[in-house]
């Protein structure tokens, strides 16, 4: 529709960068913190690329000055992080770690002396391996409560200061790897009726704690992040545009639609229903999905790919397929679900070398469509692209395949805020490199590198700013402008 294919973004919008916990942190027995699930996990041999653990992860335990430092002189307006669950309550629902609370005041109170505005993500995925041992995590319908706790918690200690809040980060990702293909903790696979169930709670938390949230943070915004892919039909073939319209209510509507609604979209309900694996909901839970829906103020997106659909026959392929972790383009092969879609790879367009789809409009249309279906304001709140880089002998780094990658990505954000999205961040995956959670550290995604790897012994850890870290403060600086250069 309308291309206005130059100008700069809205003065206030948020450019930044996002991270997660353990991604970044390291440190993962100290200060009182207690074991996550994914400490335990990691430690299952063949789980992770060459057994890579976030132990010491990039140390931003320790050097989050230095890394908040960096992030100042790039002049970032928001930083994304998440909080360690383990470091807030380590080893019980009762007692609050100091230490923990501490580590996490210090960080907000640097980035707003530096004018960056926090912006925290209660759960990336690292459950306390103690609520996994009582009563498995998020399959009981205790975590609601629990972790309503926990936000409330972090709320009260942190709401005077943080505006931006998101509640889970990727439900649909920890949930589809956790409970269907085995490679997140717990690691178990086909267990499609335990997945949705474990969704549901996972909504009912969420809600539980979006609607304390305005009870208690004064002006603060409040969402969850969704990994949406939007969808292509192969082609005109009525059966594969079908499959097109069960792959949005399977793949994107069913966290989209309860975030934003409060309810499951009605086909996808009926499908689950035949195959008897619809969640058991309880009486009162969707007039509190309703509710704390109407209270949600955006749509966090995290976005890296499409996908293209196609009709997949009964003994067609499904969740098993390969999945390339070592950075070997081509090694991935298809998946899908049986008697529904499969999602071959779009011949138009390139990929990763880990075998993920590039395609920058895409997230224009998926911004389309949230505006179109939701009417809420948008938050970026990952894109970034996984790649291989070298650090030079002069430790410079040079990164034009990212640069490009983003500037192409915020284009398209620029005109789907000119078709009347109303994007109001954008955070790079990532600021510094960091732990890929089955991937090691050789999928990069910052703009920092850091002299970590799994292939070394003692790597010093030390930041080097990459090509890509000049280009994005440039980006900065003119408000959007430069992306046009
Ligand atoms: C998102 C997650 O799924 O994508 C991040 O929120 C993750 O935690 C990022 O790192 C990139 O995925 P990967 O598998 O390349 O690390």
């Amino acid at each position: 529709m309308l291309t206005i294919e130059k100008g700069s973004f809205p003065k206030d919008f948020l450019w930044g960068s996002a991270s997660a916990a353990y991604q970044i942190e390291g440190a993962w027995d100290k200060d009182g913190k207690s074991p996550s699930v994914w400490d335990k996990f990691v430690r299952i041999p063949g789980k992770t690329f060459k057994g890579t653990t976030g132990d010491v992860a990039v140390d931003h335990y320790h050097r989050y000055k230095e890394d908040i430092a960096l992030m100042a002189e790039m002049g970032m307006k928001t930083y994304r992080f998440s909080i360690a669950w383990t470091r807030i309550y380590p080893n019980s629902m009762d007692e609050v770690n100091q230490k923990g609370l501490d580590f996490y005041q210090d960080i907000i109170d640097v980035c707003l002396e530096n004018g960056i505005q926090p912006m925290i993500t209660l759960y990336h995925w690292d459950l306390p391996q103690y609520l996994q041992d009582a009563y498995r995590g998020w399959e009981s319908r205790q975590i609601i409560e629990d972790f309503e706790k926990y936000a409330v918690t972090l709320f009260k200690e942190y709401g005077n200061k943080v505006k931006y809040w998101i509640t889970m980060n990727e439900q649909n990702i920890f949930t589809r790897l956790g409970w269907q293909s085995a490679q997140h903790p717990p690691g178990l696979s086909d267990e499609d009726k335990l997945h949705y169930q474990v969704n549901h709670h996972a909504f009912l938390a969420h809600a539980k704690a979006v609607e304390k949230f305005h009870e208690i943070v004064a002006d603060g915004m409040v969402g969850a992040s969704f990994a949406f892919h939007p969808s292509y039909a192969l082609d005109t073939k009525p059966k594969n545009v079908l499959a097109k319209h069960d792959f949005d209510d399977l793949k994107n509507y069913w966290w989209m639609d309860v975030y934003a609604y409060g309810r499951y979209p009605r086909a996808a309900m009926k499908y689950l229903e035949s195959k008897n694996i619809a969640p058991k909901i309880q009486a009162g839970d969707f007039e509190l999905l309703k509710s704390a829906s109407e209270k949600v103020d955006f749509m966090g997106v995290n976005y890296y790919r499409s996908d293209v659909v196609e009709h997949n026959p009964e003994d067609g392929v499904d969740n098993s397929g390969i999945v390339n972790v070592s950075g070997k383009k081509g090694t991935s092969t298809e998946t899908g679900m049986a008697g529904i879609y499969k999602s071959p790879l779009n011949p138009h367009l390139p990929t990763t070398d880990w075998d993920w789809t590039i395609d920058p409009m895409g997230l224009r249309i998926g911004c389309r469509e949230i505006t179109s279906r939701y009417d809420l304001p948008i938050i970026i709140s990952e894109n970034g692209l996984g790649a291989f880089d070298k650090l030079e002998e002069d430790k410079s780094v040079h990164d034009p395949y990212r640069i490009k990658y983003i500037q192409e990505h915020l284009k398209q954000i620029k005109m789907a805020i000119d078709e009347g999205s109303d994007i109001i961040a954008y955070c790079t995956w990532s600021f510094t490199d960091l732990l890929s959670w089955l991937n090691g550290y050789q999928k990069r995604y910052g703009f920092v590198y850091i002299d970590q790897s799994e292939y070394e012994s003692n790597p010093s850890l030390n930041r080097y700013k990459k090509d890509s870290y000049y280009w994005y403060k440039n980006i900065i600086e003119t408000d959007g402008e430069a992306i046009w250069e």
